[in-house]
């Protein structure tokens, strides 16, 4: 294990508070807003899952993500040694470790089946490049997307080509390829997003995909609508497993973690919102159902790209970013593990990025089959795609978040705590702290419980 100092990382640091910002967003902002936001809502009512979602990406999301960057910064490793050195620091047991365990192990999970997933993208922008979308109705687009995901061949050459773009970016190390990506790209994502809810509101169903999205009624938010909005906060803002915690292990120390959280949380909402104000009038408009599942933003974007005007050029933009947006994501969803391998081995960069690059494409070949010729092999009425996102979003970021809130709120001497927060020691401060010691673990478990139907 390295000693460098407490003001340093042996992994490098970022150059400017922009980079980890954006950085962050890079990591925050991906499938998550702009695949999976949607469908979910669509899946499940709508405005009820909206709303419980914004609750808590405020209320534990926020917190969570500060007490992340805190403890990330503070320990200057990985995960799983950040917490060592912690638990060592503040004389408790090494067994805290388990929150970076844990936390890569969901990362490796989800990126298993994230990069099966962006390769859907990397097939749709191939496709936008020649035009294919042109004149798009509900039938081509629903037909287009089933011979897509209906191949595991297809899927796996594009799930190969995945593996290997992450593993590359990884290999050059982060700082320069992310910091320079991310900021080009995050204002881009913005605009196109609001080209196409100009389109939405032109062309589609707009009163109805807004009423759809805002309307609240509280009788449709059932324990299980509440367990899956809270397990897409947590995956959308990347938090509970150590994401946050090892970008902030290389975040300067004077660079303030209220405001960075503040920004990156902040992005996140706004496109997860903007994609589902963009979506779900064209939804209505095509006569489509909200309730597709994984396929809805492929199968319905393509008939508004293959209809506006510009529309060409608009997908292929769209797609492109949506690539990138999820590359980023990707990275930041390795970088615990490969960053675990060159602290406690002395592995190379290079060999812990090969190494790990391949466990995620073997375990990922149980996503390409899942849409296709796995599709009926279930557990519990779950197929292996389904399992892993399940039990990523909805069970380990969660319990990875209440064990960071948990030590971040009571293992930390508060003295300490105060000067690394950033926050003064006023109501601010105190209002974290106190979210953070008992809202923030008190309401993830009755979720968490609640959800799974245990009480
Ligand atoms: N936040 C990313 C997204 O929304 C996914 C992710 C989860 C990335 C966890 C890193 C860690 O797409």
């Amino acid at each position: 294990m390295s000693t460098s100092s407490s003001d340093a990382s042996q992994h490098g640091l970022w150059s400017k508070r922009t980079a980890f910002m954006f950085a962050a967003i890079g990591s925050a902002v991906g499938l998550g807003n702009i695949w999976k936001f949607p469908y979910m809502t669509g899946e499940n009512g709508g405005a009820a899952f909206v709303l419980v979602y914004l609750a808590c990406v405020v209320l534990i999301g926020l917190p969570i993500m500060m007490a992340e960057i805190v403890l990330g910064r503070r320990g200057r490793h990985s995960p799983v040694h950040t917490m060592r050195r912690l638990a060592e620091q503040d004389g408790h047991s090494t067994n805290w470790q388990a929150i970076g365990w844990l936390g890569m192990l969901a990362g490796v999970m989800i990126l298993s089946f994230y990069v099966v997933i962006s390769g859907w993208t990397a097939a749709y922008l191939m496709d936008s490049l020649f035009n294919t979308f042109q004149g798009f109705d509900q039938a081509s687009a629903e037909g287009h997307f089933n011979r897509l995901v209906d191949s595991p061949w297809r899927l796996l050459a594009w799930h190969t080509l995945m593996v290997v773009l992450v593993a590359w970016v990884i290999l050059r190390g982060v700082n320069r390829g992310i910091e320079q990506a991310t900021t080009v790209l995050i204002p881009s994502l913005f605009a196109l997003l609001l080209l196409l809810v100009g389109y939405a509101a032109l062309y589609g169903d707009f009163g109805r995909g807004l009423t759809y999205m805002f309307a609240f009624d509280y009788a449709q938010i059932t324990p299980e609508v509440a367990l899956k909005a809270m397990g897409q906060a947590f995956f959308s803002l990347s938090i509970g497993m150590g994401a946050i915690m090892v970008y902030g292990a290389y975040l300067p120390r004077q660079f303030s973690i209220p405001e960075a959280a503040g920004v990156v949380v902040t992005a996140d909402v706004l496109v997860a919102i903007l994609m589902g104000v963009a979506l779900f009038p064209i939804v209505f408009a095509s006569s489509m159902e909200p309730g597709a599942g994984p396929g809805l933003i492929f199968q319905t974007l393509v008939i508004a790209f293959g209809q506006m005007p510009g529309g060409w050029l608009v997908g292929i933009l769209f797609f492109a970013l949506t690539l990138i947006a999820a590359w980023t994501s990707a990275i930041s969803l390795l970088e615990p593990t490969v960053s675990w391998l060159v602290d406690s081995r002395g592995m190379r960069r290079r060999t812990a990025t090969l190494g790990s690059s391949a466990v995620i494409w073997v375990v990922g070949l149980g996503t390409v089959v899942s849409f296709n010729v796995g599709s009926d092999w279930t557990l519990y009425g779950r197929n292996f795609f389904e399992w892993m996102d399940y039990l990523t979003s909805n069970v380990m970021l969660p319990i990875g978040g209440i064990l960071i809130a948990i030590y971040a709120g009571w293992m930390v001497k508060r003295s300490v705590l105060e000067e690394q927060a950033d926050l003064g020691n006023g109501l601010l401060f105190k209002s974290w702290l106190w979210l953070v010691r008992l809202l923030v673990p008190t309401a993830v478990f009755l979720i968490l419980l609640h959800g799974f139907g245990w009480v």
